[in-house]
């Protein structure tokens, strides 16, 4: 994906974390990085077939998700957003392995992106381990909301998870996400 812009001058890291308060305070930048945010909303909305994009930058500022983004910048002159992870927690009502309610606020995928003709080339994972080193996070205590077949596929190669435990709602969460939270014996 490409801007009219330089977005090297937005975005200086490879992962940059987007969240409520980022970047300079600079209107024109604050400008663009919404129309980033905005453009890669409408892409993975498509390729989802999603009816309205679920990331925007306005989202972004009234929820208090967290917006991993890549970038390529080996040609500095011609950088490229890859695509986004979205993150947030989220307090679900869950069902354990023996069908019991639990209530739990764990950390969320929302929204995952990579440009159409760049997918299966690893960047997913990239951008996926770094959000799991910067929260810290192990992938099988998240909920995935409503997960394409591409994520449930992109879970089960890299994460080995593959035991959904069945929701009432859209999320989806693997067997040993309720080892330290079973009620049951
Ligand atoms: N068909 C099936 N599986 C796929 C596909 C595909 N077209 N693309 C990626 N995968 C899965 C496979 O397991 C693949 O391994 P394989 O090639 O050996 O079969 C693995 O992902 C590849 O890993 P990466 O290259 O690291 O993943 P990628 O960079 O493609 O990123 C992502 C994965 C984000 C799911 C990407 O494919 C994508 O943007 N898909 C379209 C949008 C989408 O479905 N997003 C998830 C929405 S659901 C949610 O966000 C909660």
């Amino acid at each position: 994906m490409e801007f009219s812009f330089d977005v090297n001058q937005l975005f200086t890291d490879r992962v940059s974390v987007i969240e409520q308060r980022f970047g300079s305070g600079r209107s024109d930048h604050q400008d663009q990085i919404a129309e980033v945010v905005n453009e890669l909303g409408k892409a993975s909305a498509k390729a989802q077939k999603l009816t309205a994009p679920i990331t925007s930058m306005s989202k972004l500022q009234s929820q208090k998700h967290q917006l991993f983004l890549l970038k390529d910048d080996e040609d500095r002159r011609r950088p490229v957003i890859l695509g986004f992870l979205k993150v947030g927690y989220k307090k679900l009502f869950l069902l354990d392995r023996h069908g019991v309610h639990v209530e739990a606020e764990p950390l969320c995928v929302l929204d995952f992106y990579i440009a159409e003709s760049l997918q299966r080339s690893g960047y997913g994972l990239e951008l996926f381990e770094f959000m799991l080193q910067h929260k810290h996070m192990d992938p099988v205590l998240m909920a995935y909301d409503r997960p394409s077949p591409k994520l449930l596929s992109f879970l089960s190669k890299h994460f080995s998870l593959t035991q959904t435990v069945p929701q009432v709602n859209n999320f989806v969460v693997f067997e040993d996400f309720f080892l330290n939270k079973s009620a049951a014996p």
